[in-house]
């Protein structure tokens, strides 16, 4: 699994139950060559005016997505580079999430 599906997936529980808690704090990563990897309590606006809530999500920031705001890998074969977090650090980052540091 790459980096940013692992920064994407989701699940939705069907029985009921609370769906995946959100993060204390709202991250955004820029993945290498890829996508705007967020983190948190988000509220998705869709192009056709509906909004979605969700805890995370990997928005286009290639410009070649078929299902924008989201990546849809398009990067890929568009050949998209930019600097970003390797796969190896969003993975760590996922395992081992950074404590918030609160400006003052
Ligand atoms: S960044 Fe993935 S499709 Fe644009």
């Amino acid at each position: 699994m790459n980096a940013a599906r692992a920064a994407a997936l989701q699940y939705r529980r069907l029985d009921g139950a609370p769906n995946e808690p959100t993060g204390p704090v709202t991250t955004v990563t820029a993945v290498e060559n890829g996508p705007l990897a967020l983190r948190g309590d988000l509220v998705v606006r869709h192009g056709d005016g509906t909004h979605e809530r969700l805890p995370r999500a990997a928005l286009c920031r290639c410009g070649q997505s078929k299902n924008k705001p989201f990546c849809d890998n398009s990067h890929l074969e568009a050949g998209f580079q930019a600097a970003g977090a390797t796969p190896a650090e969003i993975l760590s980052e996922i395992a081992h999430p950074a404590k918030p540091v609160i400006p003052r």
